[in-house]
């Protein structure tokens, strides 16, 4: 059975910083209070031409570049993404359709802040199932377009940003080991999107009573990721055969500086064991993790050989961790020009698109 190496990472955030202090300006706020009780700073905001797929898509090219992937050798793509750009098509297909993936199957995946772990866990099913040989896996959120900005319960909180890894068949012992994925849907109400879905579809009264915000009741989602963070991790670490003291690093959900800080006391951890950047994102949701392991291993904390552990909770309710010992690109002589494949797929998009418009001329409504 082959092993799920991850192979290549990239990330992309928008350049638009919203500090603490910006955000007093807008709602009965301050500094002080959001970094006590959340550990925030300041979040990127996407700006009008950013989606959830174009950073999504710039995260996976970064990627694709470390591990030295061409897009037409990816099998599958799976986006995790609460804030997708439609109900359908899946932003993954949207993804698919920039990178010029000409041969991947694509899908979203909806664990919300848990996502990236799950569709972690998918990829490496696929790969030692022997179903594919190169994943990407992309957590990618704009969610900026879905927070009350008059709310400040909630608007301190949240962040844009996409992170991605390729994930890679290899013989070589190594790379995604146990996982566990958890769900509990009688606590769904205490995150949700009320509406824009079939239950409560978009209309007049929907919007004038801000059904298409975040509502979240702060303090359950703060108990519940408390019960769980721990054991989850520990689990994880379990499946994979690992003794707790052999985790070299954890990678926790970026959601509140003090539900990690109790997941390091629940562990029995040094806090600088986990990585930790929400100071400087804010929460994230599936973006989260790939964000924070990218700037891990850019920075040198995260070196090939490293035992990490995953581990994240969010709306549904769900939650989950995955362990991981740290690879990095395998080794290839083959070098990859991206910048032509990514111009190539722009070009065979377009072709396509006219295609569509000419066979819709000759056939008209007969087709
Ligand atoms: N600035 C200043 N004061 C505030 C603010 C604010 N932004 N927000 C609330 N307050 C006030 C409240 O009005 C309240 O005042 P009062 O005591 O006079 O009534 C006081 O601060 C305490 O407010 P609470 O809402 O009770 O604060 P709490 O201790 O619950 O902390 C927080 C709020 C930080 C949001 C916390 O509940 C939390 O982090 N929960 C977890 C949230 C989370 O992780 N969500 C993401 C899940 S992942 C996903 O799926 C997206």
């Amino acid at each position: 059975m082959p092993y799920a190496h991850i192979t290549g990472w990239g990330m992309s955030v928008p350049a638009h910083v919203l500090t603490n202090d910006d955000l007093s300006k807008m709602v009965d706020t301050n500094d002080a209070w959001i970094r006590e009780m959340t550990g925030i700073r300041e979040r990127r905001i996407a700006a009008e031409n950013e989606t959830t797929s174009t950073l999504g898509a710039d995260a996976a090219l970064k990627a694709l570049t470390v591990a030295n992937v061409s897009p037409d050798d990816v099998d599958l793509i799976i986006c995790s993404t609460s804030t997708p750009e439609y109900l359908f098509p899946a932003t993954a297909c949207l993804i698919q359709d920039q990178l010029g993936a000409s041969k991947a199957g694509a899908f979203d995946l909806l664990a919300a802040c848990s996502g990236f772990i799950y569709g972690l866990n998918m990829a490496a099913q696929a790969i030692k199932s022997g179903s594919a040989k190169t994943v990407l896996v992309i957590g990618t959120e704009t969610l900026s377009r879905f927070v009350d900005w008059k709310d400040r319960s909630t608007c301190i909180l949240f962040g844009d940003g996409a992170g991605a890894f390729v994930v890679q068949a290899s013989e070589q012992p190594g790379g995604i080991f146990g996982g566990v994925m958890h769900s509990d849907g009688s606590g769904g109400d205490s995150l949700l999107l009320p509406a824009g879905g079939s239950k409560h579809p978009a209309s007049d009264l929907t919007v004038h009573t801000g059904m298409h915000f975040i509502r979240m009741n702060g303090k359950e989602v703060f108990r519940f990721a408390t019960r769980v963070m721990a054991k989850a991790t520990l689990d994880a670490a379990e499946a994979s055969g690992w003794k707790p003291e052999e985790i070299d690093l954890v990678v926790p959900h970026q959601a509140n500086l003090r539900i990690i800080d109790a997941a390091a006391r629940g562990l029995k951890m040094p806090l600088d064991k986990m990585i930790i950047n929400l100071d400087r994102y804010g929460n994230t949701s599936t973006a989260s993790i790939p964000l924070a392991t990218v700037e891990a291993v850019e920075g040198g904390r995260i070196k090939p050989g490293d035992k990490l552990v995953f581990v994240g909770f969010g709306a549904g309710l769900t939650w989950g961790a995955l362990a991981v010992q740290w690879t990095g690109p395998l080794p290839t002589d083959r070098k990859v020009n991206l910048k032509q494949n990514y111009l190539w797929a722009r070009s065979r998009s377009i072709y396509r698109r006219i295609g569509r418009i000419i066979e819709g001329i000759l056939w008209g409504r007969n087709a």
